[in-house]
């Protein structure tokens, strides 16, 4: 009869040590060696956690050889089509879908929320013009803390949704702000007769008063097919499993300490290039590579072991054969081409990237493909959105899933305070 157990022998010794297979619903299996160190008095090693799973979760599965990835059991792919993004949040914080007065109430509640204490609105003018908006953006999520120190102590249902309902709804307002602060423009207030998407692009692109840009055939709007487009990529950012910076929100959460300077150490880890940060880093790359002509010689850079240059927007530790959030938005960016005016020069600099990449041996035999980070800068560049937002726009989005994983993490009875061990290699 085969047992669910794993037998290691320590060749030194000879001793062996059993331990439990623990059965996920989906996925590899995880061998518990919870009592490893207490058994052999042996760390394991595992740098980067290529192989370690750190919790127990509920929320969001991934498949990186199939090219799967699921919210609460459901499709990306049907989220991405069929719903909207705050369906996709209600979906991620309780399980399932709302119904449609469930929706409408969530909605609203969302709206009402989105306005920011005075207090912290003069935070903004401590910063120097020019700051980057994920620093102003992480400092004043931390700074929102200070006006909600009731939820550093929540045990009841409503509590928990109320402070992430909160921070879902603020994020917008915040990221608008930075944005209008790096540029010394005046701050637009969110307006509660606009949904979620649309009232971000306004308090981003709108004049004082509401309006939009005036022309000679009168003020410019935003598109129902922008709005369709922002919020399919916040629905695709919204949550991705044990990933750098939900790690870090994790790790947070264990100490105690509150839930928005949790969320603020997550968008400073997002901000790196390796991760979120690398949606802003692609369209730089796309800019300095400058024509279509030097995209070859830019390739056999990135193939160089001795330059350390490298294909933003390709690679993904998780997903070994493709991002299934990529291969939607090059479908978005396929269908709004023509809309949206994307057949610029960068365009044409990162289709070309992706012919070669794609049959190129260097990236074949290593599964690089283009990742989601590699689609949305195109996508965000003709939604009139600078560079330096389109981490903050991956902030918006991800805000549902870190906070979501953040209560999670708390009404776990097992977790423990994140404590790595480490070899020793010093004097
Ligand atoms: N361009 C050229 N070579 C690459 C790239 C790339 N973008 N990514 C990985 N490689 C090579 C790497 O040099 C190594 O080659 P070798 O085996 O010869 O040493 C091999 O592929 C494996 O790379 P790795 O760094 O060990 O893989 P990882 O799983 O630790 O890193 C990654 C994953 C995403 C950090 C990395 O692929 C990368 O730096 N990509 C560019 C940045 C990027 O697009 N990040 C966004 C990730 S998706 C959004 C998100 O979830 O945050």
């Amino acid at each position: 009869m085969t047992k669910n157990t794993f037998t290691l022998t320590n060749n030194q010794t000879g001793d062996t040590y059993e331990y439990n297979i623990l059965e996920g619903t989906r996925g590899p299996s995880v061998l518990d060696i919870r009592t490893f160190f207490a058994d052999t008095g042996m760390f394991t090693y595992d740098p980067g956690f290529t192989a370690t799973a750190a919790c127990e979760s509920t929320i969001t599965f991934i498949d990186g050889k199939k090219g799967e990835l699921r919210y609460r059991g459901i499709a990306i792919e049907d989220l991405a089509n069929k719903h909207t993004y705050l369906e996709t949040c209600f979906l991620l914080l309780n399980s399932r879908f709302p119904s449609e007065k469930e929706l409408y109430e969530f909605d609203l509640e969302i709206r009402h929320r989105a306005f920011l204490h005075e207090g912290l609105r003069h935070l903004f003018n401590a910063f120097p013009d020019n700051a980057h908006p994920m620093a102003t953006l992480s400092a004043a999520v931390t700074a929102l803390s200070t006006f909600y120190n009731d939820h550093i102590e929540m045990n009841k249902e409503e509590e928990y949704l109320e402070m992430a309902h909160r921070i879902i709804s603020k994020m917008p307002t915040i990221a608008a702000f930075a944005y209008r602060h790096s540029l010394g423009i005046p701050f637009i207030q969110p307006d509660i007769d606009l949904g979620f998407t649309k009232n971000f692009l306004t308090m981003m692109r709108a004049y004082p008063g509401g309006k939009m840009h005036l022309c000679t055939n009168g003020h410019e709007h935003i598109k129902d097919v922008e709005v369709r487009a922002l919020d399919t990529i916040f629905t695709l950012h919204s949550d991705h499993e044990q990933n750098a910076s939900t790690t870090v929100v994790r790790g947070v959460a264990s100490t105690g300490a509150h839930p928005y300077v949790a969320i603020s150490s997550g968008i400073a880890a997002l901000w790196g290039r390796a991760h979120g940060g690398a949606n802003e880093s692609v369209i730089a790359q796309l800019e300095y590579i400058g024509s279509v002509d030097k995209v070859e010689a830019f390739i056999e850079r990135a193939k160089d072991p001795d330059d350390d240059f490298r294909l933003m927007g390709f690679g993904h530790r998780v997903y070994k054969n493709f991002d299934p959030r990529a291969k939607i938005l090059k479908g978005l960016q396929d269908e709004l081409r023509e809309e949206l005016g994307l057949d610029t020069e960068l365009m044409a600099i990162a289709r070309k990237i992706e012919e070669i990449a794609l049959s190129d041996e260097y990236f074949v035999s290593r599964n690089l493909y283009p990742n989601i980070d590699f689609y949305t800068g195109i996508i965000l560049t003709a939604l009139q959105i600078p560079k330096s937002m389109f981490t903050p726009i991956f902030v918006i989005g991800r805000t549902v899933g870190w906070i979501t994983q953040w209560i999670e993490f708390k009404k776990d009875e097992t977790s423990k305070i994140a404590r790595p061990r480490q070899l020793y290699m010093g004097e």
